[in-house]
């Protein structure tokens, strides 16, 4: 195996072929006699490609288990069709202008069209995940959607209070992003019908992969260029709570207080703002904390594989931990 690749690129070669077969199940299902606008809007966002970090969770979930297939490859599937249609929301109601390099859905044709668009992928996610016949998979994956909304939803709540502790954030977290990656690593295991001490590793690996995975999400906000793929600042501008912030927030006094107060709290913010707002970053050690934290909870999500069989795939995953702190998209 090519030790140059990334961990993510050596999980999708050591997954070349169920995830070539989640790529083909996902544009067959994506189709739509009726209506041409949902084959556009889901050829442009899923063409764009995306990692699919979250399928690869699924089937890595699943084969290092033994599972030979093929139900882990619907699993796949239908985590990543979820991912795609919160991403089709979540741009929506961020606001967002860019994803995956590319205009967002909701730039390019309407809001209403990401709206129905992602609604319809949701639907057809439910009906991948009937096809394995497993009740529990379809209870840990409706579970998950519920939790991923509730994490949204919360956000909006605590979006602009300067008051959000790291606890609501940690809850926030949990849901619109961890929530996901446990269920996928959970249902991996799952199909593969092994015991449910194993079933909970798999979900600890998640749970704590999905929170690092998210704290650097919020670190990448901060970087400027064309990386990441999404705008530069857009959680600033939006007013999010993010931990950085949070952090930074945590210390400030007199005018530094006054400037979030002015920029977060009323929103009120003014050219060179988004600037002046990641020095404060910096020299509050906001930035550095988050990765420090991250990397904490990278560490937890290693440990959660001590159970797993010693393979090929629980190293890959292990190093996909690793990663997910030092990526840049
Ligand atoms: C983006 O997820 C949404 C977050 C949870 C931060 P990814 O970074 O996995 O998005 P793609 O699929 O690779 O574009
Ligand atoms: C990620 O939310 C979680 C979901 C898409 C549900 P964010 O709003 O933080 O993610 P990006 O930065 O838009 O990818
Ligand atoms: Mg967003
Ligand atoms: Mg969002």
């Amino acid at each position: 195996m090519d030790a140059s690749l990334k961990p993510q690129e050596r999980l999708a070669q050591a997954l070349a072929e169920p995830l070539a077969e989640v790529d083909a199940l996902i544009r067959e299902r994506m189709a739509s006699e009726h209506a041409p606008r949902i084959p556009a809007v889901t050829d442009h966002l899923i063409g764009a490609g995306g990692k699919r970090i979250r399928p690869m969770l699924t089937l890595a979930a699943a084969r290092m288990n033994g599972y030979p297939g093929p139900y882990d490859v619907h699993l796949a599937a239908t985590v990543e069709f979820i991912h795609t249609a919160t991403l089709l929301h979540d741009d929506v109601v961020d606001g967002s202008g860019q994803r995956r390099g590319r205009p967002t859905a909701n730039i390019l044709w309407d809001n209403k069209s990401s709206v129905l668009v992602g609604d319809y992928l949701f639907a057809r996610s439910f009906q991948l995940m009937v096809e394995t016949g497993s009740l529990r998979v379809l209870d840990i994956l409706a579970s998950a959607a519920a939790t991923i909304a509730e994490g949204e939803v919360l956000q909006l709540t605590a979006m602009s209070d300067l008051a959000t502790s790291e606890d609501v954030y940690l809850k926030i977290v949990r849901g619109k992003t961890a929530a996901l990656f446990s269920a996928a690593t959970e249902v991996g295991g799952v199909i593969a019908g092994i015991p449910d001490d194993l079933v909970g590793a798999l979900h600890r690996y998640g749970d704590a992969l999905g929170i690092a995975f998210q704290m650097v999400d919020d670190l990448l906000d901060w970087q400027t260029g064309e990386a990441a793929g999404k705008n530069f600042g857009d959680d600033f501008r939006e007013r999010k709570m993010t931990l950085p912030i949070i952090r930074a927030v945590a210390g400030a006094e007199g005018e530094e207080w006054a400037f979030w107060v002015r920029t977060i709290g009323r929103g009120a913010q003014e050219e060179g703002d988004l600037e002046a707002a990641f020095d404060l970053l910096k020299r509050r050690g906001a930035i550095e904390s988050t990765r420090q934290t991250a990397l904490a909870w990278a560490e937890t999500a290693k440990r959660a594989l001590d159970p797993l069989p010693d393979t090929e795939l629980r190293d890959l995953l292990r190093n996909l931990a690793d990663y997910v702190v030092v990526r840049i998209q």
